[in-house]
C-alpha cells in the first residue's frame, strides 16, 4: 500500500480510510446528535457552559444532516467539525468533559436497545403466528420424527407450539439482556472520567437509560453487551434455522406436507416447473452469517487490555450485521409460516407410516396384560420386522415365541389392537403435561397467548420510556 502522508501527524488518505468507521457510523448518526444534546443540557445545568452558548450550539446541531458531513475519521469528529463551521469556535465547548470513547459506547447502546426492542416485538409476533396456527390444528395428526425417521404420531399444534416455546425463550433472552444494554457509559470520558463537575446520572436520564455503566474504565472498554446481543441473535438464528429446515424438507415432493406461498418461493431460471423455498433456505444460510458475526466480535474483543483500544471499532459492524440479518429472518419466517398451506390429508396419512404406533402397541400390551415394558418392546419389535399392520394372530404368535404368553387370552382383543394402531387415538391418549393430545395443546396455546400479550406489554413499556425521554430531550432549547 502506498502511504502518501509524509510526516507524522499528517494523515494520508490510505491511513484515513483504514482507520475510518464512517461507513458503520451511519448507524449511530442520529444517536450521536442525541448524545450531544444530552451532554450539552447537562453542561448548561452544571454551569459548565453559558445558557447563550448552549442555545447557540443546540441551534447549530438542529440543522445538521448526515449528507452535510465532511471528512473525518468518524461521525463524532465530522459532526463536531460541521458544528464548528456553523456556529464558530463556541461549538468546541461541546466536547468538554467527554471523549469519543464514552460517546461511541453510548451511541452503540442507544441504537442497539432500539434494535433489540424491534427484534423482541418481531420474535413475539412470530411466536404469535405459530401459536395461532397451532390453535387451528389441535386435531391435525402429523408424523413425529426422531433421527428424521418416523417415530410416533403427534399433531401440527404440538409441533408448532414446540417452535413457539423455543422462540419465547429467545424473547426472554433478549428481554433479560435489555437492562444490561440500556445503561449509560457517558461521562466516563476517555476512561478516567473527568475533573469537570459533570452529572452522569443526568445525561443517563436525559437519554432514557436506566442506570450507569459506573466504573469509567469499564464503561468505555466493555463490549460485552454487544457480544451478548450477538450471542442471543446467534442462538435465535440457530433455532430459526431448525424451523426453516423443516419448511424446506416438508415442501419437497418426497414429504409433500406443506406448500409455501408463492410470495416466499422462487422459481428457476431454467426449470419452469420449479418452486423453490428460497426464503427458508436463506434463513438457514443467514444463520451462518450471524454466527460468523458473533465469532468475529468475540475474537476482536478477546484479550484486549484495559481500557479503550481501537480494535473495538472493528467489532461494531458485526453487531449491525448480526441484528439486521436476524430481524430480517424473523420477519420472513412470520410471513412464511402464516401463509404456508398444510396438506393435512397427506400429513395424517404419513403419520401412520413406519409403524409409528409401535410404542403405543407395546404400552397397551403392558396396560392390559401386566407384562414388563421391556418384554412388550421385544414382542412388538419382533412384529415390526414382519409387518406394519399386524393382526391379533401375528401378535399372539410373536408373544408366544418371545414370552410364552397369548395376549388375546389375557384380554388384549381385536378392539384393543385397533385402538393401539390408530394414530389419532395414540395422540388422544397422550394428554399428560406437554403432550400432543388436543386438550393439552389447547391449554398450552391459551397459556402462550397470554405470555405473548405480556411480552407485548413489556416491549411497549420499554419503548414508551425511551421515547418519552428522547422526545423531551429533542425539545430542550
Ligand atoms: N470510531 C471509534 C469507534 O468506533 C470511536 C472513536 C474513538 N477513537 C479513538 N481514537 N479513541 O470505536
Amino acid at each position: 500500500m502506498l502511504l502518501r502522508g509524509e510526516r507524522l501527524g499528517e494523515i494520508s488518505e490510505d491511513v484515513l480510510e483504514f482507520i475510518s468507521s464512517r461507513e458503520a457510523d451511519r448507524w449511530i448518526f442520529e444517536a450521536d446528535l442525541l448524545v450531544d444534546r444530552a451532554h450539552l443540557v447537562m453542561l448548561k445545568e452544571r454551569g459548565l457552559i453559558a445558557p447563550e452558548e448552549f442555545s447557540k450550539i443546540v441551534a447549530g446541531l438542529d440543522g445538521i444532516e448526515e449528507e452535510m458531513l465532511g471528512e473525518g475519521e468518524d461521525v463524532h469528529e465530522a459532526i463536531e467539525a460541521e458544528l464548528i463551521s456553523r456556529v464558530g469556535a463556541v461549538g468546541g465547548r461541546m466536547h468538554t468533559g467527554r471523549s469519543r470513547n464514552d460517546e461511541v459506547a453510548t451511541c452503540i447502546r442507544i441504537v442497539l436497545r432500539e434494535e433489540v426492542l424491534c427484534l423482541m416485538a418481531e420474535v413475539n409476533a412470530l411466536a404469535r403466528t405459530l401459536v395461532e396456527r397451532a390453535a387451528e390444528h389441535a386435531e391435525s395428526i402429523i408424523p413425529g420424527f426422531t433421527h428424521l425417521q418416523h417415530a410416533q404420531p403427534t399433531t401440527l399444534a404440538h409441533h408448532h407450539l414446540a417452535h413457539a416455546d423455543t422462540l419465547l425463550r429467545d424473547f426472554e433472552r433478549l428481554r433479560d439482556s435489555y437492562p444490561r444494554i440500556n445503561k449509560s457509559p457517558l461521562g466516563a470520558a476517555a476512561f478516567a472520567s473527568t475533573g469537570f463537575d459533570i452529572d452522569r446520572d443526568r445525561t443517563a436520564q436525559l437519554l432514557g437509560f436506566e442506570g450507569l455503566v459506573e466504573n469509567s474504565m469499564d464503561a468505555v472498554s466493555t463490549r460485552d453487551f454487544l457480544l451478548e446481543a450477538l450471542s442471543t441473535t446467534a442462538i435465535l438464528m440457530a433455532n430459526l434455522s431448525r424451523l426453516a429446515e423443516e419448511l424446506i424438507l416438508w415442501s419437497t415432493s418426497e414429504f409433500g406436507y406443506i406448500e409455501l406461498d408463492d410470495l416466499f418461493s422462487s422459481t428457476s431460471s431454467i426449470m419452469p416447473q420449479k418452486k423453490n423455498p428460497d426464503t427458508a433456505e436463506l434463513v438457514r444460510g443467514k444463520t451462518g452469517s450471524v454466527m460468523g458475526s458473533l465469532v468475529a466480535a468475540l475474537a476482536i474483543c478477546k484479550a484486549l487490555p484495559m481500557s479503550y483500544n481501537r480494535d473495538l471499532q472493528e467489532a461494531t459492524p458485526n453487531l449491525w450485521r448480526g441484528v439486521t440479518l436476524t430481524r430480517g429472518a424473523v420477519r420472513i419466517m412470520a410471513g412464511c409460516t402464516s401463509s404456508a398451506k398444510y396438506r393435512c390429508d397427506r400429513l395424517e396419512e404419513s403419520a401412520g407410516e413406519g409403524f409409528s404406533t409401535a410404542t403405543e402397541l407395546a404400552d397397551s400390551l403392558v396396560r392390559t396384560t401386566g407384562i414388563p415394558f421391556r418384554t412388550a418392546h421385544q414382542i412388538v419389535g419382533a412384529l415390526a420386522v414382519r409387518s406394519e399392520s399386524p393382526t391379533i394372530r401375528d401378535l399372539d404368535e410373536a408373544a408366544e415365541r418371545i414370552a410364552r404368553i397369548k395376549p388375546s387370552e389375557m384380554g388384549f382383543d381385536e378392539e384393543k389392537l385397533k385402538t393401539a394402531l390408530d394414530p389419532k387415538k395414540n395422540v388422544a391418549l397422550r394428554s399428560r403435561t406437554g403432550g400432543p393430545a388436543p386438550s393439552e395443546t389447547r391449554r398450552m396455546a391459551a397459556d402462550r397467548k397470554k405470555k405473548i400479550e405480556e411480552n407485548e406489554r413489556f416491549v411497549e413499556e420499554m419503548r414508551g420510556r425511551v421515547d418519552r425521554a428522547l422526545e423531551s430531550l429533542r425539545e430542550m432549547r
